[in-house]
């Protein structure tokens, strides 16, 4: 089953040049199963033409309140859609709504609507910046409706000094997603995800560091988001694009990993410990890079760093849900128990690095879920979107 299977979703497009990007997000949501109404202002269709919406969502657009055979359909749109996004909202469509006027088929609906609504502003930087704009959308967002964006970057007239481009389909997208996932168990939970490896110097130039890429984590931090939940991403180097929705925190080491952990594990309901910390570092880190021909033979001397998952017991919450991983080259199941035991988890995620297909940098993984209670279960190769959403399923029972 496709994510949005059945959903209803009205989109309104306002007279804005960012509106060539709403086809993309008409054509995203109507890909993953969305029955999409698109609503057009006047001023929409002239920069994009009707038919290009009807051919992306296979529906007709509406855009007057006096279609013949359409009487009151402002009132059925406003009341069947499981979602309204208005994208782009111009700032004339943020004041009107704001004023409650409703003078078009998309005000009137805005009006009429008392379900969720989420508006992705864009305009000239200066239009937003004006305070009756600001005033406008601070007064939407205070009846309930979710501002996505307007972000930094190039307006169609140039470089901009503020925010007014309207945020990508793809962040669209994933807020209308997150928005229908409905009466999550994750929702409003705060959850706290690490991802990728650490690095621990030798000299300025060198590091001790292992091949981990960051993506199962990053899967998890978004599959967790898009259900709802309040998501910090603890990350150490990586080169994976930001996912939409967690806040990111950047760590290098295991000892500033260990310190953010600690951090925000006090207000944590879960922690999925996904990240592969260097477990060792040089005892000794030189300050000036280390001269090839300085020796025949160096000898490295290294150290344990922090176990983080032990050293930040006393942080967690009383009932936080704690996830840890293993991985194993051999010994499966029984050391991944041994590792949840020791750690004080109530779930460990076993990957066999041996297993084609799973572990480090790879795309898939290959998962054995083990709780505290209960049989290993294991999860087939799978996308590692697809792991994380299993792992979501069986951790959700312990909520
Ligand atoms: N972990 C941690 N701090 C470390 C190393 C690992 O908190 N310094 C966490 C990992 O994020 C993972 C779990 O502990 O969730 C198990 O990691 P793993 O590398 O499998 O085990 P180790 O504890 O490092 O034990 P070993 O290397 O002996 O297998």
């Amino acid at each position: 089953m496709t994510a949005l299977a059945g959903r209803h979703v009205v989109l309104g497009v306002s007279g804005g040049i960012a509106s060539y990007k709403s086809c993309t997000l008409a054509r995203r949501l109507t890909e993953t199963g969305a029955r999409v109404d698109v609503v057009m202002t006047r001023a929409a269709t002239e920069f994009v033409g009707t038919v290009t919406f009807e051919a992306l969502t296979g529906r007709p657009v509406i855009s007057s309140l006096w279609e013949p055979g359409r009487a009151l359909s402002h009132i059925h749109l406003a009341r069947e859609a499981d979602l309204v996004i208005v994208a782009p909202a111009t700032a004339q469509v943020l004041a009107r709504a704001a004023q409650g006027l409703a003078d078009d088929l998309l005000t009137a609906i805005l009006l009429a609507r008392t379900g969720p609504v989420i508006v992705a502003p864009a305009m000239n930087d200066r239009m937003f910046a004006h305070p009756a704009t600001r005033r406008n959308l601070e007064s939407l967002v205070d009846r309930g409706w979710l501002a996505v964006g307007p972000e930094k970057g190039p307006l169609a007239e140039g470089a901009a000094e503020g925010p007014g481009r309207m945020s990508e389909p793809e962040t669209l997208f994933a807020h209308v997603v997150r928005a229908l996932s409905g009466e999550s168990p994750w929702r409003n939970r705060k959850v706290v995800v690490t991802a990728g490896p650490t690095r621990e110097a030798l000299d300025p130039v060198r590091v001790f560091t292992n091949p981990s890429s960051g993506r199962m984590g990053f899967a998890l931090a978004s599959a967790v988001w898009l259900r709802g939940a309040d998501v910090t991403l603890v990350t150490g180097p990586t080169s994976l694009e930001p996912p939409v929705g967690p806040k990111v925190v950047r760590v290098v080491t295991t000892a500033e990993l260990s310190r953010a952990v600690a951090r925000h594990l006090r207000r944590a309901d879960v922690l999925f410990m996904a990240a592969a910390p260097a477990d060792f570092r040089p005892r000794r880190q030189a300050g000036t890079k280390i001269k090839r021909g300085a020796s025949e033979k160096l000898v490295v001397e290294l150290t344990p760093t922090t176990d983080v998952l032990s050293a930040t017991r006393k942080a967690r919450r009383r009932g936080a849900v704690i996830v840890g991983f293993a991985l194993e080259a051999g010994g499966g199941v029984r050391s991944a128990r041994a590792k949840l035991a020791e750690k004080a988890l109530d779930f460990i995620i076993l990957n066999d690095a041996r297993e084609p297909g799973a572990g480090f940098e790879v795309e898939t993984n290959k998962v054995t879920i083990i709780g505290k209670t209960g049989r290993a279960k294991p999860v087939q190769l799978l996308p590692k979107s697809e792991v994380a959403a299993a792992i979501l399923d069986a951790v959700e029972s312990a909520l």
